[in-house]
């Protein structure tokens, strides 16, 4: 099965850099030189048009980094489903850590952003993580096994068609990295979580984010159960995301 890459921007960017970045990376030629990754860039809303369109033709999919419930209606500043979809959109990001504690979003919230995702045509990639009060309290596996089961519980089968993104909150933007046999114990984890519930839901692609950099992409993905990677900080660096994608 190939890696999946995908580029979170998060809120980055100006048309001027972008064009600079997208350069890079339709330059690094990736569905040749990266074969064993599907890679997908989420930049910010607003850039979606520019972005898709200069990506149009390319292996690189594009998506956006959050999605509202409502398809349309008196929703103010929310990003409606349909209407990325317009602009050639195939992923949405949802429940990242910075959405749960900057927008109070709850573990229901972004069971039914996933939910309504799948309904506009759209892969959810949800996020889960602990922080490290968390991690160091042993609570890993309660706080991403309830995380998950919200979005288990909401989306029934089709969680089969999901993604999920394991992202320690404390190894997003830290240079921290949780080790490969860390990851590994929670990819290993949901992958059982998943399972149990939904056979079907056994090749979900489980992807990790947290301080993915190209010096050690390799021996991530070299992990049985990571998928690929949800990438922050490197993938604003075509260089780096290219290498990255290049270590599937
Ligand atoms: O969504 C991916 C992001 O949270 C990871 O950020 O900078 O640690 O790769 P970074």
């Amino acid at each position: 099965m190939k890696k999946l890459v995908v580029g979170n921007w998060k809120m980055h960017g100006s048309r001027a850099s972008n064009a600079e970045l997208i350069q890079g990376l339709l330059a690094a030629d990736l569905s040749t030189t990266a074969p064993r990754a599907d890679v997908a860039v989420c930049p910010p809303a607003v850039f979606l048009a520019d972005v898709a369109a200069a990506l149009q033709g390319s292996a690189i999919a594009v998506g956006v980094q959050d999605v509202s419930v409502q398809a349309q209606g008196a929703f103010t500043g929310e990003v409606a489903g349909p209407m990325v979809r317009e602009f050639g959109a195939t992923y949405a990001i949802v429940g990242h850590s910075e959405r749960r504690s900057y927008h109070a979003e709850s573990d229901q919230l972004v069971a039914d952003k996933a939910k309504a995702a799948l309904a506009h045509g759209l892969v959810p990639i949800v996020c889960v993580g602990e922080t490290l009060a968390e991690r160091e309290s042993g609570q890993t596996e309660v706080v991403v096994g309830r995380q998950l089961d919200a979005v288990i519980a909401t989306l029934g089968a089709d969680v089969a068609k999901a993604v999920v993104a394991y992202e320690p909150v404390w190894a997003i933007g830290t240079g921290k990295t949780a080790s490969p046999e860390q990851a590994q114990a929670v990819h290993a984890f949901l992958r059982a979580r998943l399972t149990s519930a939904q056979p079907d839901a056994a090749k979900v692609p489980l992807l990790y984010g947290g301080s993915v950099k190209p010096d050690n992409a390799q021996v991530l993905f070299a992990q049985p159960d990571i998928d690929g990677g949800l990438i922050g900080g490197a993938a604003l660096k075509a260089a780096d995301f290219a290498a990255i994608a290049r270590a599937a």
